[in-house]
């Protein structure tokens, strides 16, 4: 039979799924694992949205609707960056997708030619650079600045002719820091000297810690060349919902949206209606979900520390990101192995030498696996 596509057989599979699925074989022999290893809430979505769902379900919204998404939900959506994030876009500047991980995938369909380049921050989640070759570009590295994990001015050596957009993730998966407006401002100030786009990840604001969330489109200047993504997997504990969105000039949002029509037509129809509610609905939930974040938070960090490990500035998103000089493979297998406890490594993110504990889980489960990592850290 004639080989497969070379552009896919190029693409490495998910290695934080790799990982899980590692650890939960493990369990399914027997083994008491825990599992540290995916970025995914432990609560349950609340029941206000459920709810809003399943009246939609009983309503018999359950066809096929606009293609960019139902106009309550665009509506919802640009009514919340006016309200929480300090810049402007209406519902015609909105798509909704399958979760922002379609949406980054659209966004790079949407705007790169094969001829061009992608500036990715590393250490950087797993999905970018896949997204980017997929789309037939390629990507350039930047290596974040330790130990607050922020850019310098080095960024400006890795622009070129080819260079078109930068991604920018604050909150940060894997390492859980947030940018500086000091590094903020220097991804502005690339993208408006050399006529860049720049994505921004905001998939984690909701969870942020000690200090406050700023979206880069609110910055000036960047509103038209900013593709804002976000969804409500993780500030609603909805990661099964597969719902996500961007924000980005119209010019941008219409080509995106041919992606979707000619892919998945639009997201599920009665799920937008959960993401209705979650917008529009009371916020408590979030506030509450952030503060048991929060404390586990500060639980793990000052183990690690107490055990003389040395960790990312753990400002938001619910990772710890640990320092671990060795071969992180190995040491991720060794933990894995001889403790019990799983958790990803830096080399899956572009950055080895680091391994990355993911802290949503139980207090019960952190306390268990803090003092396992304790044992074989001695
Ligand atoms: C930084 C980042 N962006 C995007 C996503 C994808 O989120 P969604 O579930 O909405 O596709 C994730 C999920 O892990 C993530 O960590």
């Amino acid at each position: 039979m004639k080989p497969l596509s070379e552009k896919i057989k190029n693409i490495a599979g998910s290695a934080t799924m790799e990982i899980a699925n590692t650890a939960k074989k493990m369990q399914m022999e027997g083994i008491d694992v825990i599992s540290l290893s995916l970025g995914e809430p432990d609560f349950a979505t609340p029941e206000h949205i459920t709810n809003a769902c399943i009246e939609a379900l009983n309503r018999g919204e359950t066809h096929y609707t606009a293609s960019n998404g139902i106009p309550e939900l665009l509506s919802a959506i640009s009514q919340k960056v006016n309200r929480e994030n300090n810049f402007s876009l209406g519902p015609d500047e909105v798509i909704v997708t399958a979760g922002a991980k379609d949406a980054i995938y659209e966004t790079m369909e949407a705007v790169l030619n094969p001829t061009d380049e992608v500036i990715i921050l590393d250490p950087s989640w797993v999905s970018y650079e896949p997204c980017v070759r997929l789309a037939g570009a390629k990507v350039s590295h930047y290596s974040l600045k330790e130990p607050g994990f922020q850019i310098d001015d080095g960024i400006i050596e890795q622009v070129n002719s080819k260079t078109k957009m930068v991604v920018i993730n604050s909150p940060s998966n894997p390492s859980g820091s947030i940018l500086s407006h000091d590094s903020l401002n220097l991804v502005k100030d690339i993208c408006i000297d050399n006529d860049l786009y720049a994505l921004s990840d905001e998939i984690y604001e909701k969870l942020v810690y000690e200090t406050s969330h700023t979206s880069l489109a609110s910055l000036e200047g960047m509103i038209d060349r900013t593709i804002t993504i976000n969804g409500f997997s993780k500030a609603y504990a909805m990661t099964g919902w597969r719902l996500g969105y961007a924000l980005a000039n119209e010019k941008i949002i219409r080509e995106m949206s041919k992606v979707q029509q000619h892919t998945i037509s639009h997201p599920t129809t009665f799920a937008m209606w959960g993401g209705v509610a979650a917008l529009n609905g009371p916020q408590n939930c979030v506030g509450l979900m952030r503060e048991e974040f929060d404390c586990r938070r500060r639980f793990v960090i000052s183990k690690l520390l107490d055990m003389g490990y040395t960790t990312a500035p753990a400002n938001g998103a619910f990772y710890a990101y640990i320092k671990t000089p060795g071969d992180d493979l190995d040491i991720a297998r060794k933990w894995l192995n001889n403790a019990h406890v799983a958790v990803t490594p830096g080399s899956a993110f572009g950055h080895p030498g680091w391994q990355r504990l993911s802290y949503a889980a139980s207090m019960e489960k952190l306390t268990i696996a803090m003092e396992r990592i304790e044992r074989i850290t001695e």
